[in-house]
């Protein structure tokens, strides 16, 4: 049979050839497959329908009803592109820890222009490696407890001083992030300075979710003229600052001393432009993420009153353990360190829930082989980190707000990055060389938060409100809250 098979081959050239393509073209196919999915529209792709579940409190049919269809991996046509969604613990994993090997960062239009070239967002390769262990070294454990924990406290208390009766907590959160980062960058308390250059910060983030082409678009328009403003502010900070004798002992001060003569590039320092860029976008990262995430963590505790009840017993035994005749409301780094176990639990629940950054996206930067699929060089990816956190699978009830689900996990704060647990399910930071640089200082400003508002008021929500998804994380009303403040005799 097989000789009659290869004498037919013999007979037929032709035939052998046929055969020959036929065989080849499939192994192409085979190693080169896309991973399945749906184009959708021409042009548009499927933008409209991942806005429109996004824009709602539900957006999970969206990747649901496609991982029904098509697997954990599979291609969408999403904002002008192909693009390869990730709803994979493990490709997800593979795809961060391969930044810069594989993969690169990559963000829209309006985004990049906005933020700048040089900030730690866009940068790359060596650069980008010593700039973000600087950035580790401003906002890691040991300089919260030496100093930058007192910062936050006082902050707090100042903001939370003025609260009277109604209160748009999502503002007052943002004001309370912005003045902390400000103070943790530069060394400025709040004043009317920073009041303004958070005015001019406002417009610049509306622009990222705008189309970035100043004709078409006013709001972008607005964001590039705030941005300007915003570097003129920043350029005279820095100016100033070269001219002071005593180095202040904070992240202008480490990018200043970086700078080896303000040349840039060459000696291996910063330019003026670079150092203005990277704290511009360090207010960006640092700013709209934690104060999305403190305004939820009271919407969910609120919604979910046994939870708030024992955050509140939490934190009341914090006081009550301090030592007698201590006027002192601040927290201490004991405090935070040892006795805030449940609401590392409630920050966790709540970063995972509500996925402020539910995803990052990536470019390929050569043909990439994951799972049995090939992504080729030049496809964007989508690392959905939110897929993995409501994947029933990963977590017993994922769509339910549950911070005890966290009480039985000993080490919570290490888990909280790709690679560092080891299903690689829970990642509201992110991973790889990327991973985000203000974890910890998020997970202490939160924390401070809750404790000063839980000991110090009882609320209730002024009006409905409604968690959306697009353009970003947030209740569509600011999530108004009427407060009460707790009379307490002993002190003050
Ligand atoms: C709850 C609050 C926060 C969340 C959920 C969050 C989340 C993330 C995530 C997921 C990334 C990875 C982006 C990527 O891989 O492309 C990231 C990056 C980053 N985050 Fe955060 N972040 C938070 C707070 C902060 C704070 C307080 C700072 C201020 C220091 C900060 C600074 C940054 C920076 C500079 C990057 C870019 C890192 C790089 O590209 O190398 N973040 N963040």
């Amino acid at each position: 049979m097989d000789t009659l098979f290869f004498s037919l081959l013999l007979l037929f050239p032709s035939l052998s050839l046929l055969l020959f393509f036929i065989h080849s073209s499939r192994f192409t196919q085979r190693s080169r497959r896309l991973p399945p999915g749906n184009s959708g529209l021409p042009l548009i792709g499927e933008t409209l329908q991942l806005i429109a579940a996004y824009k709602t409190e539900n957006p999970e049919p969206f990747i649901d009803q496609r991982v029904a269809r098509f697997g954990t991996i599979f291609t969408t046509h999403i904002f002008g592109e192909r693009t390869v969604f990730s709803a994979d613990p493990e490709t997800n994993r593979f795809i961060v820890q391969n930044e810069g090997r594989l993969f690169e960062s990559s963000y829209p239009g309006s985004i990049s222009n906005l933020l700048g070239k040089h900030s730690l967002l866009l940068m790359r390769g060596n650069l980008h490696k010593r700039m973000h262990s600087l950035t580790m070294s401003f906002a890691n454990s040991s300089i919260l407890r030496d100093h930058l924990l007192l910062d936050i406290d006082r902050l707090v208390r100042l903001n939370l001083d003025s609260w009277t009766g109604r209160v748009l907590l999502m503002e007052e959160a943002k004001k309370i992030t912005f003045e902390l980062t400000v103070k943790q960058l530069m060394s400025f308390d709040p004043c009317e300075w920073t009041e303004k250059l958070r005015k001019e910060y406002m417009l610049v983030i509306e622009g990222f979710f705008s189309i970035p082409l100043p004709l078409l678009s006013p709001t972008y328009r607005r964001a590039i003229k705030a941005r300007g403003k915003v570097v003129k502010a920043l350029r005279l900070v820095v100016r100033e600052r070269r001219r002071e004798v005593i180095m202040k002992k904070d992240m202008l001060a480490a990018l200043l001393e970086e700078d080896g003569g303000g040349g840039g590039g060459g000696g291996g320092g910063l330019s003026e432009e670079e150092i203005v860029d990277f704290m511009l976008a360090l207010l960006v990262a640092g700013y709209e993420t934690t104060s999305t995430i403190m305004t939820l963590a009271v919407k969910f505790l609120t919604e979910t009153p046994l939870a708030l009840a024992q955050l509140k017993e939490e934190h009341e035994a914090i006081l009550k353990a301090k030592k007698v005749g201590s006027e002192s409301e601040a927290v201490e780094w004991d405090h935070y360190n040892k006795s805030m176990p449940f609401t590392q639990c409630v920050v966790n629940e709540t970063l995972r829930v509500a996925n402020i950054i539910s995803g990052v996206f990536r470019r390929t930067i050569a043909d990439v082989n994951v799972k049995g699929y090939t992504i080729p060089k030049g496809w964007k990816v989508f690392v959905s980190f939110r897929a993995v956190h409501m994947d029933q699978q990963h977590f017993k009830d994922a769509r339910t707000f549950n911070p005890w689900r966290w009480q039985d996990q000993n080490m919570i704060t290490n888990m909280s990055g790709l690679g560092a647990n080891n299903n690689n399910t829970y990642a509201p930071f992110g991973g790889g060389p990327r991973r985000c640089p203000g974890s910890d200082l998020a997970r202490a400003e939160i924390s401070v938060f809750l404790h000063h508002l839980v000991t110090r008021f009882s609320w209730v929500p002024a009006e409905d409100d409604k968690l959306v998804f697009f353009p970003t994380t947030r209740t569509q009303k600011r999530y108004p809250i009427i407060v009460k403040r707790i009379q307490r005799h002993s002190s003050s």
